[in-house]
């Protein structure tokens, strides 16, 4: 019997090891073509929200690598700055930079922060910040958190800095997820107040549904811009959902074999800044650094496309 417990626990580790080592090489996907990674992007300006942790982080890095100005757009200083300095440190410039705190759950904030940023040219407009899954509540402006933070405020910041975006032909880059294939109706007047009883997922899954469907807008109204998912990457996105983010700290060393390193993560962003458009559709979705799947009818559904901008629209007025 002990014998037997022996030989199945070695079976059992051994599967894990391979499944690991598999895995993590599935898992990485694709990658950027390195001679992109070399290319210079002297003289252009990325900005990147959500650039303090994560993908974000990893993404603004390269860029400056590669000689871009990076704008960090996040909403607290001290993590902002300690990015900023991180990221000049480590390539020896003063590219990075952090100008003004950017809170994507207040419209306010977004506003103010769009007003910082002034008339200058942006090449690469990346909407990377999130939440996910945490406790359903509502912003100072009467918006499920997701909603806004996620598809909302990147909204308005869009909008807001859409003339930047334009005078250099530029992208705007928005960071979905798999998991908006969760959200399988979708009513986009919906948003405030009486949605307690959703489950918080369905509700993440509705705001990337709307990050896939905003690129696609874009790209019908004549801007460069896709939407992708990153994989499923080892970063701190879990904080906000108590219980998920207990379970992947409890067994890291076991979750990290099956998710992507941040630097992996950033790999399908890297690619939507750096393809050639005329290769890849406008408007696509993205993931490992190529077109992505999606099993949601909703992604291709124009009139759910064309009543999120709609309400949006109506929704930053107010
Ligand atoms: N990790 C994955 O497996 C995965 C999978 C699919 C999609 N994604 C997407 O990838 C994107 C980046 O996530 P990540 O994995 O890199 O996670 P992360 O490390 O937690 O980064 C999220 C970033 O969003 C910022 N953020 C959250 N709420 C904000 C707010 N109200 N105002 C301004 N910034 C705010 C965070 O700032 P603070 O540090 O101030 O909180 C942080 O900088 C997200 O859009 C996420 O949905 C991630």
């Amino acid at each position: 019997m002990a014998k037997a417990m022996l030989v199945v626990t070695l079976l059992a580790v051994v599967l894990a090891v391979w499944l690991g080592v598999y895995q993590k090489k599935w898992k990485a996907g694709g990658a950027v073509n390195p001679e992109w990674l070399q290319r210079s992007l002297k003289g252009k300006t990325a900005l990147i929200t959500g650039a303090n942790s994560g993908i974000g982080y990893e993404t603004a890095l390269q860029l400056v690598k590669q000689g871009a100005s990076v704008i960090v757009a996040s909403r607290d200083i001290k993590r902002a700055t300690d990015a900023v300095d991180a990221i000049n440190k480590l390539t020896n410039t003063n590219l990075a930079e952090f100008i003004h705190p950017l809170d994507l759950s207040s419209l306010k904030s977004v506003r103010e922060f769009a007003k910082k940023v002034g008339d200058r040219p942006i090449d690469y407009l990346i909407n990377n910040a999130g939440v996910m899954i945490p406790e359903w509540s509502t912003t100072e402006d009467g918006f499920e958190i997701q909603y806004q933070t996620n598809h909302l405020s990147h909204f308005l910041l869009t909008k807001l800095l859409l003339e930047n975006v334009k005078k250099v032909n530029g992208r705007v880059i928005n960071v979905s997820s798999v998991g908006h294939n969760f959200c399988r109706s979708v009513d986009w007047t919906d948003v405030k107040g009486s949605q307690s009883d959703w489950m918080k997922f369905v509700l993440y899954g509705r705001s990337k549904l709307a990050n896939i469907l905003f690129s696609k807008e874009l790209a019908e109204r004549g801007i460069i811009s896709y939407s992708l998912h990153p994989g499923g990457v080892s970063t701190e996105l879990g904080r906000h959902s108590a219980g998920y983010y207990q379970f992947t700290k409890t067994y890291e060393q076991f979750a990290l074999m099956f998710f992507k390193t941040p630097w992996e993560g950033a790999q399908t962003t890297l690619y939507a800044v750096l393809c050639d458009e005329k290769q890849v559709p406008n408007g696509s979705y993205l993931a490992d650094c190529d077109i992505g799947s999606t099993f949601n009818p909703l992604v291709s559904d124009k009139e759910s496309q064309h009543k999120l901008w709609e309400t949006s629209e109506e929704f930053i007025k107010l």
